[in-house]
């Protein structure tokens, strides 16, 4: 295990923590190369969930480096209440976290002026934490970055200049008119004391620590249809969420990744708007809704629920080059008596490989429906291949099957110890 990269094959959610953190029992260093506290990546340990959103799930083993790469947006305030919320849970994170110098900061204006924009008719239905406009202001050059948190004139002059911009952009974003670069960076200034021993070279250490062979982890958030490139634009996040993003967002080159893992939910569900072909009928979705749990883990929003949309995994196996699939949450599938999935779009062009990422297209296909028989009986207490139920085993191995991608495990409830490995 030199370097591997776990990244979502769907929306999002699909169980990447619970797969880093069991991954991470045998991992020198875990770091998140994209996204920021829009993640919400759980872990059941001893019968407790805890939630993370910026701290890399490595954190829950004792050992592990957890580094914070370039490709992420902070939000310092966040992290640091999740680092306390840990250490108060006898997690000790410390000199542990590492945090790259030129991760972008998400900044109070961001999320005002996110707010502003969800009120409007392009709302995406975002989890309102400033993520898309932090990362406008990185591709505009207009962004600050961790260290520039160490350079007060600069600092200043800066968000000055885009609060004046912003303000002119969202004059219905009434909260910027109190904002100011001083007011905000002395609001800073605490946390800015406090994170700047973490700060240090994310892609300088990955690469010494592999030319050491030490074992290391990428870890995905949010999904590959979630991507801004490869995702359902507009639907999307704002950050390369799938595999590619990896070394770019911790400064590593492509030939240091050694495996790519997918993580796919045995069903799908989404949180926000945009299209979902696989999605339930409401009476079906708030059944699944309930036996899984589907509630964001970040915002708390009931996640739209749907069966396995094959040619989208497909699509997730092709953008990411998946090595494997870790399939979760197969236990919420025990009491359906049919488990549906979406074979096809009627109409698609097969030369184009099935799915597309053109929403228009997506919202007007015409799903193909295979039903599968439910194998009805509890798959939870399953730890190896033969102990699961054989028309739970059929479907998993359709799956793998037809998606050219052998599964590596599958998970069968939200402990630890739920698992059950293929081989
Ligand atoms: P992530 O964002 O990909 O890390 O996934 P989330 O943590 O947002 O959502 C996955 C949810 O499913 C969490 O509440 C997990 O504890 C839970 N979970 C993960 N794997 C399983 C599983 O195999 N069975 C069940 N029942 N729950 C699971
Ligand atoms: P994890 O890492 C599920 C979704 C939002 C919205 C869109 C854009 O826990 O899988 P954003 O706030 O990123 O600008 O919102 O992306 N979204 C997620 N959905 N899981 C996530 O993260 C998500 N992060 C963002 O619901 O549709
Ligand atoms: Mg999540």
């Amino acid at each position: 295990m030199p370097n591997i990269v776990i990244v979502g094959a769907q929306w999002g959610d699909e169980g990447k923590g619970k797969v880093v953190d069991a991954l991470s029992a045998a991992a020198d260093v875990v770091a998140r190369y994209q996204g920021g506290p829009n993640a919400g990546h759980s872990i059941v340990r001893g019968g407790e969930t805890v939630v993370l959103h910026l701290v890399p799930s490595g954190v829950m083993h004792p050992h592990p480096r957890c580094l914070i790469g370039n490709g992420v947006v902070i939000d310092l305030r966040r992290l640091r209440e999740e680092v306390t919320r840990l250490e108060a849970l006898g997690i000790v994170v410390g000199r542990r976290l590492g945090l790259s110098p030129a991760a972008h900061l998400i900044l109070p204006y961001h999320g005002a002026v996110e707010a502003a924009a969800e009120r409007g008719p392009g709302a995406i239905g975002t989890t309102g934490r400033g993520i898309g406009f932090a990362y406008r202001d990185k591709a505009a050059r207009t962004g600050l970055r961790l260290a520039d948190l160490f350079d007060r004139e600069a600092f200043i002059a800066r968000a000055d200049r885009t609060l004046t911009r912003l303000r002119q952009e969202y004059p219905e974003a009434t909260e910027l008119q109190a904002m100011n670069g001083a007011v905000l960076y002395a609001a800073l200034h605490d946390v800015a004391a406090w994170a700047r021993p973490l700060v240090c070279d994310v892609g300088g250490e990955l690469h010494a620590a592999l030319g050491r062979g030490q074992r290391v982890l990428l870890e995905g958030a949010q999904g590959t249809l979630l991507d801004l490139d490869h995702g359902t634009y507009p639907y999307v996040t704002s950050s390369a969420a799938s595999a590619a993003g990896a070394p770019l967002g911790v400064g590593l080159g492509p030939r240091a990744v050694d495996r790519v893992i997918g993580v796919t939910k045995a069903y799908t569900t989404r949180v926000g708007h945009g299209p979902f072909p696989s999605e339930m009928p409401e009476t079906e979705a708030t059944r699944l809704r309930e036996a899984g749990e589907e509630y964001g883990a970040t915002t708390g929003r009931p996640r739209r629920c749907g069966w396995l949309d094959l040619p989208a995994l497909r699509y997730a196996a092709r953008i990411n080059g998946l090595d494997a699939l870790v399939i979760t949450k197969l236990d919420v599938l025990d009491g359906f008596e049919r488990i549906r999935v979406v074979t096809a779009y009627d109409g698609e062009d097969p030369a184009r490989g099935g799915f597309s990422a053109d929403a228009r297209a997506l919202e007007r296909c015409r799903p193909v429906w295979r039903d599968f028989p439910g194998w009805l009986a509890p798959t939870t207490s399953a730890r190896r291949w033969g102990d699961l139920p054989g028309p739970a085993r059929q479907y998993l191995e359709w799956i793998e099957r037809e998606c050219g991608v052998a599964i590596q495990s599958v998970s069968v409830g939200a402990g630890r110890e739920a698992e059950v490995s293929r081989s």
